[in-house]
Formats: structure tokens, C-alpha cells, sequence
């Protein structure tokens, strides 16, 4: 995928991109913290996803892991702590979140699309207006995705007259669309029937097997243990293990990881 290259070239942006050709992670996130009304819901939390790794987040509900994933992408500023995107510290007062946030294509469980727009018009929107291209560019590179995604059949129609499941493969398409440098996936299959689930999962795997970046939050562990380089389990606001699916599903070291893993398989 496209490296989108910062545009500032100031001392302390060189000397990111510096840190970055050593080979850092695409997503670091250092000591953040974030409250709700006196509530630590990320305590401190830190983790990393490099170039090419899949990294599954997985955790009990209201443990907040749609929380990091809308911090990481300034959504939800934290209250402390640092997180870096390709090495450019997204945090800082003088980021440039739009270009920042053009890196990270993040789709969430439910209302991803603009209802009033076509699925062209939904794939096209960003990448006219954030990534400057012609109407053609964007169109060619729309069809391009939704043939990714399986459903080339479906530019001229409207995200009403679209099942949950393409729905949400559209979505997925438009983030692509972007050519981002990570994929955020937050529970994007939760609210779909089983086949749609198998459909929009089949992709998600596709994508995995083409290299792409991804920090996925799902509670399909069976999908998890498949498709994951890396497993994270948040707890009390931060990681409190992690390791190869192997390493977390199978020889957790932790009590409440497995305590997890016995809800999680009897639900
Ligand atoms: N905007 C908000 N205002 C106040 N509290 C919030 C807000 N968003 C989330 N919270 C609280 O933060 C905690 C973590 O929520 P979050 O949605 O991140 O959990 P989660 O791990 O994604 O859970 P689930 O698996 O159910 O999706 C919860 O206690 C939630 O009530
Ligand atoms: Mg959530």
C-alpha cells in the first residue's frame, strides 16, 4: 500500500521518519490514559502494530476497546500519553489529523456508510476531497476496491438497498479506498447474520493474506486464533497479556485471560 509521506519537513518530523526507517511500528501507542467523567478507561495502556501484522484485540465488553481504537485515531483524545502513526506523533498540538487520520482506515460495527450517498459516492468522497483526486481517479479506483470486496456489481446502489453484511464490506472498500498504511476493525461483524458474517470475515482474511496492517477488535475467537500474528487482551484498561494466538488461547499465564476465555467460549 501507498506510504502517504508527511508533509512537514521540520527537524523533529525528519528525525520520526528517521526512527521510522529503523523499522517502527506503524501504530505505537505509549502510556495512554483516557477517563470518562472520573472513569480510567485506558490505564496507561501501550502496545505496537508493525508493517504487515495482524493484531487482535480482544477483552471483555465495556473494557474499552473501541475506546483505544477511536483514540488512536484522535477521535477520543486521550488524556495522556503518546500515539504515533508511522512515527508521526498524531498527539501533538500541531498535528495534521487529516492527513494523519487519511492513514488509518477504521471501520466500526454499525452506521459506517452516508445514507445519502450511492456507493460510489461513498468510496469516492475521501479520496476527492482528502487525497485530491479527479472524479476518474477516484471512480477507477472505487471499482478497483469493490472488486476486492466482491461486490463490483453493487457502485450505483444505495446503502439502503444493501444487506448488513455488503454493507459493511462496502465500508470496508471505502476505507480502502484511501489506500491506508492500517486497517481498524472494530467488531465489524457483530450486528450480522452468520452468512454475512462468513462473507465479511472471508475478507478480512483476504486482506490479511495481502499483507495488509490491521488492529481487528472481535470476539470471534475461533477467527482470532485464525487469522492473528498477535493476540492482545485488555483488562482493567490496559494489555495485560499478549503473545501468539497460541500463547493466549492456548498457554495463557494469566488467571483472568483464561477466566475470559472460558465466558467467551460457553456464551
Ligand atoms: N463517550 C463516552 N462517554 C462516557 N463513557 C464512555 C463513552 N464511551 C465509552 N464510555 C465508557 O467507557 C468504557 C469502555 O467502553 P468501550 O466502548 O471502549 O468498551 P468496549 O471494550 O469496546 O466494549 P464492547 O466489547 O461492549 O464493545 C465503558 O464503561 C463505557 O461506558
Ligand atoms: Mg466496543
Amino acid at each position: 500500500m501507498d506510504l502517504i509521506v508527511p508533509r512537514d519537513s521540520s527537524p523533529n518530523a525528519l528525525a520520526e521518519r528517521h526512527w521510522l526507517m529503523r523499522g517502527s511500528p506503524v501504530i505505537a501507542v505509549d502510556s495512554v490514559t483516557k477517563r470518562y467523567d472520573g472513569l480510567t478507561v485506558l490505564n496507561s495502556i501501550s502496545l505496537a502494530v508493525h508493517e504487515g501484522q495482524v493484531a487482535v484485540l480482544i477483552g471483555a465488553s465495556g473494557g474499552g476497546k473501541s475506546t483505544l481504537l477511536k483514540c488512536i485515531n484522535m477521535l477520543e483524545p486521550p488524556e495522556s500519553g503518546k500515539i504515533y502513526v508511522e512515527g508521526a506523533d498524531i498527539t501533538a498540538k500541531r498535528a495534521d489529523l487529516r492527513q494523519l487520520r487519511a492513514r488509518l482506515g477504521i471501520v466500526f460495527q454499525d452506521y459506517n456508510l452516508f445514507p445519502h450517498m450511492t456507493v460510489l459516492g461513498n468510496l469516492t468522497l475521501a479520496p476527492i476531497r482528502v487525497s485530491r483526486l479527479s472524479k476518474d481517479e477516484a471512480r477507477t479506483r472505487a471499482e478497483e476496491e469493490l472488486r476486492r470486496v466482491g461486490l463490483e456489481g453493487k457502485i450505483n446502489a444505495w446503502p439502503s438497498q444493501l444487506s448488513g453484511g455488503q454493507r459493511q464490506r462496502v465500508a470496508i472498500a471505502r476505507a480502502l479506498a484511501m489506500r491506508p498504511t492500517a486497517l481498524l476493525l472494530d467488531e465489524i461483524t457483530s450486528a450480522l447474520d452468520p452468512e454475512s458474517v462468513a462473507d465479511v470475515l472471508s475478507v478480512v482474511r483476504e486482506l490479511a493474506a495481502q499483507g495488509a496492517t490491521m488492529l481487528i477488535v472481535t470476539h470471534h475467537m475461533g477467527f482470532a486464533r485464525e487469522v492473528a500474528d498477535r493476540v492482545m487482551f485488555i483488562d482493567g484498561g490496559s494489555i495485560l497479556e499478549e503473545g501468539t494466538p497460541t500463547e493466549v488461547f492456548d498457554e495463557s499465564k494469566e488467571e483472568r485471560t483464561r477466566n475470559f476465555l472460558r465466558r467467551v467460549r460457553f456464551a
